[in-house]
C-alpha cells in the first residue's frame, strides 16, 4: 500500500495552510520589528555618552597652533565647538550650544560675531552676550597646549556667566 506524504509547499502560503492575509501579517510584523531594532540601536547611540579619544565627548586634536592665526574663530565640526584664536594669541574652546534654548549658533565670518538662528541672540569671540535673549556667555570647553598641539576636552561643557581672560589659555 502506497501512502502519500502531505508536505506544503513554502513558496505558496495558500498550500502550506496559511492564508495571504496571516501570512502579510507575520511579514509586516517581522519588518516593523526590525526597523523598530534599528532605529533603537540609533537613538542608543546618540544619546550614549562618547568618552574615546577624537570624538565629541572626548579628547580632540584641533591643531596645531599656528594652524589658527590671532583673530580667528574656526569651527571643529567634529568637537561641536570653535575654536577662538584672540588677537592676543590666547585660545578658547566655545561650546557651540545657544545658551538660549541650545540652538547651534553659528559664527558670522563677515558680521565677526555669534548669531542664533532661533531667537537672534548674537555672543562675540569670547563667547560674550551682545545681544539677548541669551542669558548668559557660551559654554567652554577646557583646552590644554601639549607639543604645539590645541587639545579641547569635549567631555564637559564649562557654564560661565561672562567671559574674563582667565578663562583664556595660551601657547
Ligand atoms: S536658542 Fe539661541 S537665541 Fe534662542
Amino acid at each position: 500500500m502506497t501512502q502519500t506524504l502531505n508536505i506544503p509547499n513554502a513558496s505558496d502560503p495558500e498550500k502550506a495552510g496559511v492564508s495571504r492575509r496571516d501570512f502579510l501579517r507575520v511579514a509586516l510584523k517581522t519588518i516593523g520589528g526590525v526597523v523598530a531594532l534599528e532605529v533603537s540601536g540609533v537613538a542608543l547611540s546618540y544619546f550614549k555618552p562618547q568618552t574615546g579619544q577624537g570624538g565629541f565627548g572626548g579628547v580632540i586634536t584641533a591643531g596645531t597652533v599656528d594652524d589658527f592665526p590671532p583673530g580667528s574663530v574656526t569651527p571643529i565640526t567634529q568637537g561641536r565647538f570653535y575654536l577662538s584664536r584672540l588677537a592676543d594669541g590666547g585660545f578658547l574652546a566655545i561650546y557651540q550650544r545657544c545658551t538660549h534654548l541650545g540652538c547651534t549658533v553659528p559664527w558670522d565670518q563677515a558680521k565677526q560675531k555669534f548669531v542664533c538662528p532661533c531667537h537672534s541672540a548674537e555672543y562675540n569671540e569670547t563667547g560674550e552676550v551682545l545681544s539677548p535673549p541669551a542669558p548668559r556667555s557660551l559654554d567652554l570647553f577646557a583646552v590644554t597646549i601639549q607639543d604645539n598641539q590645541v587639545l579641547v576636552d569635549t567631555s564637559q561643557p564649562l557654564s560661565r556667566d561672562h567671559f574674563n581672560s582667565t578663562q583664556v589659555v595660551y601657547a
